[in-house]
């Protein structure tokens, strides 16, 4: 770790030393970042000193916020390289900006999307309900298991006339990444529009928009240092401007009657109602932070721990890592399985032993684990305030769950393949003994927390 890297750690609260006399190894980044101070200054600043609202009352708090509003779109603009502020739509968080397209196509009955086979749920459930309720069609394209991108597989697909492809630039399961300028090249020569998920992608590496003819492009501002509740949906102007807004109301019009109106250009028809105003500043505050840091950087701090990880369990037999076997291909997660140790347990194993917080389960890509019949796997994810003693720990949690944990234990794990086609909760309730195992193995002088690893936590 840099050692500019390392003094960047003060400024997140979250990271400071805890009861138990330790300091978080907070390895789920991929989930929702940590928060700077400054992004929660940022947000107190706003209820304290101009608490009013935007683009509607003309006194001084009213201005500040408006001009403050408008400043975080054009923060927002040049941290993606997209082609004006005029293209930042200030949404809760990537799912809303994919529906705010999906729901806002005019869409002929007929009409193909297409979609990876490893797409979360926010780019996979709305287009399965646009099925029935508008005839839209929905073509997969199957992605390599090696992570290499099969440009071929795109061309058979867009060859029957997709009218949107929409994929993840990074994958929140394995860390790939997809190339993104090639794709929307292709797609383009077939006439059909891009819409591509970069809510993992833009917290780790530079984004340019506008260089990549990237249609639409979807963040969450909880995986880049700001607040929950706070997203943006970036556009070309004029493909933004031929969606239905989402939602209707104050502010998305220039005028209207009892019967009629008339709706504002883009961003503005899109943001009905009065915005979260102290999350986006926060939201912008933290973009600066992560400017200032510098996204290649980041993108190298990420890929030198994920290459600590995965060195340090290359000779493991029951580690069975997903994804791109380069961590340079996946540099912000780690994504692996243990055999015989369920996900769920080996995570609270983690957390209460090691103080090692990492994420277990399906991480909302059910569709890619009911494919294989896999249950779920265990991820850490790193960011520019991981050090390597986090590493470390994550390393030392593993090697001492293996240690515990006999192999050839039956388990769940999530290499293991379904038997006789049961569900994925029902082997989990069968999943007792490797339960059972983990749990007898936490570490002395820890108490399991009720948080047993039920299927309720499933995502
Ligand atoms: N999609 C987020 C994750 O992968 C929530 O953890």
């Amino acid at each position: 770790m840099t050692a500019e890297f390392d003094a960047l750690r003060t400024h997140f609260p979250a990271l400071r030393t805890r009861d138990d006399g330790r300091v978080p190894a907070y390895l789920d980044s991929a989930c929702m970042s940590l928060v700077p101070q400054e992004v929660l200054d940022a947000m107190a600043e706003y209820y304290r000193d101009y608490p009013g609202c935007a683009g509607r009352s003309l006194h001084r708090f009213a201005e500040e916020v408006s001009h403050r509003f408008e400043a975080a779109r054009e923060t927002f603009a040049k941290f993606l390289e997209a082609p004006s502020p005029a293209g930042i739509v200030f949404v809760r968080n990537s799912t809303e900006a994919i529906n705010v397209v999906g729901q806002g196509i005019s869409w002929k009955r007929g009409d193909r999307v297409l979609v990876s086979d490893q797409e979360h749920n926010s780019n996979l459930i709305l287009w399965q309900r646009l099925g029935p309720e508008r005839g839209v069609r929905l073509d997969i394209l199957r992605l390599r298991d090696d992570g290499t991108f099969d440009g071929d597989a795109l061309e058979t697909a867009l060859a029957k006339g997709v009218r949107l492809v929409s994929l993840f630039h990074t994958s929140n399961l394995d860390g790939r990444s997809l190339p993104v300028r090639e794709i929307a090249e292709r797609a383009h020569d077939h006439g059909a529009q891009v819409l591509i998920d970069g809510c993992q992608a833009a917290p780790h590496r530079p984004i340019h928009l506008e260089r990549d003819g990237i249609d639409f492009y979807a963040i969450s501002a909880h995986k880049m240092l700001g607040p929950t509740g706070t997203g943006v949906l970036a556009g070309r102007p004029e493909a933004l401007a031929e969606l239905r807004p989402l939602v209707a109301g104050g502010e998305t019009v220039e005028w209207s009657t009892l019967t009629e109106h008339k709706l504002r250009p883009p961003p503005y028809r899109f943001e009905a109602g009065l915005q979260n105003y102290a999350g986006v500043l926060g939201a912008a505050v933290g973009v600066d932070f992560l400017r200032r840091a510098g996204l290649e950087e980041v993108e190298a701090h990420d890929r030198a721990l994920n290459a600590r990880v995965t060195r340090g369990l290359e000779g493991e037999s029951r580690i069975r890592r997903l994804g791109p076997a380069d961590p340079a291909n996946r540099p912000s997660v780690f994504a692996f399985a243990i055999d015989g140790v369920d996900p769920h347990d080996a995570a609270l194993f983690l957390d209460e032993g090691h103080g090692v917080m990492v994420r277990s389960g399906r991480h909302c890509v059910h569709s890619w684990y009911a494919e294989r019949s896999l249950d779920g796997n265990v991820r850490a994810s790193f960011y520019l305030y991981t050090n390597t003693e986090d590493a470390d720990r994550l390393l030392e949690g593993v090697r001492e769950l293996l240690a515990r944990v006999p192999s050839g234990s039956t388990g769940t794990s999530a290499a293991t393949p379904a038997r006789g086609g049961r569900s994925a909760p029902s082997r989990r309730r069968a999943a007792g003994s490797s339960r059972a195992a983990a749990r007898s193995a936490r570490p002395r002088g820890t108490t399991a927390r009720g948080r047993a690893a039920s299927g309720a936590r499933s995502g």
